[in-house]
């Protein structure tokens, strides 16, 4: 019963697990591929999965948004007051940054100079965003880099949230993300 609902949608908690798996995945493997010295080929591998997964977020978080408007939040209250209003502050960013992040990584791999076609899983070839300009890979490097360390950064707090309710409040936030 819908009013009964104590937790989020099935569909939206499979896509909040496998996303944050995959997010955290890329986040590792983006530093991993930009500082870590390797054999070329290793290397242009892990841009090849780095650029495909990424794409798969993009796909997945335009999933997550319809379903997220289609079905209704738990009915248990989160906690009232600043809390609730920090809770939907910090969702409303990760859910922007869900977006930024890729859709910055896809623009930048339209701008390299060296315009080798973005592929995921070797499907189809995205279509470029903009044209190669050096200048611009430039600049696009930094903001993709900047918005996906900022999105680390919400997800340690997002992180230190959910557990604060769970050890410290003793409440059943986490578990209306729980299966
Ligand atoms: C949520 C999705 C994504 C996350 C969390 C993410 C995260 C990252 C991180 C942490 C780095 C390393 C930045 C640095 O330390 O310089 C990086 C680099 C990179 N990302 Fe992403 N990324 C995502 C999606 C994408 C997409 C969709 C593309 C392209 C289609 C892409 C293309 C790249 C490229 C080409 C680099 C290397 C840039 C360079 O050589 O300086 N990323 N990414
Ligand atoms: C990349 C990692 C993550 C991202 C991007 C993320 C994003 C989000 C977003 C946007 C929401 C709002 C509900 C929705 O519309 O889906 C949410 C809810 C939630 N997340 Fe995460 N999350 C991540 C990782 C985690 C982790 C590791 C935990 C647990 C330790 C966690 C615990 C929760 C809980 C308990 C809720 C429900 C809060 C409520 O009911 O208001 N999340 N998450």
């Amino acid at each position: 019963m819908r009013s009964e609902r104590r937790r989020w949608s099935l569909p939206l908690r499979l896509l909040h697990w496998a996303m944050a798996a995959l997010i955290l995945g890329l986040l590792v493997l983006g530093w991993v591929m930009t500082h870590v010295r390797t054999d070329l080929g290793t290397t242009f591998a892990w841009y090849l999965w780095h650029k495909s997964f990424g794409f798969a977020v993009l796909v997945l978080v335009a999933a997550r948004i319809a379903t997220r408007l289609l079905s209704p939040a738990p009915r248990e209250a989160m906690p009232p007051g600043w809390q609730r209003r920090a809770a939907h502050l910090a969702h409303g960013l990760l859910y922007l940054l869900m977006v930024a992040v890729p859709v910055a990584g896809w623009m930048m791999a339209s701008a390299s100079p060296l315009h080798l076609p973005t592929r995921p899983f070797n499907l189809f070839t995205l279509p470029d965003l903009v044209a190669p300009n050096a200048a611009l890979f430039r600049q696009l490097e930094l903001v993709h880099a900047t918005l996906a360390y900022a999105l680390l950064g919400l997800v340690v707090l997002h992180v230190a949230a959910a557990l604060k309710h769970r050890f410290i409040d003793r409440d059943g936030v986490l578990a209306r993300m729980g299966f």
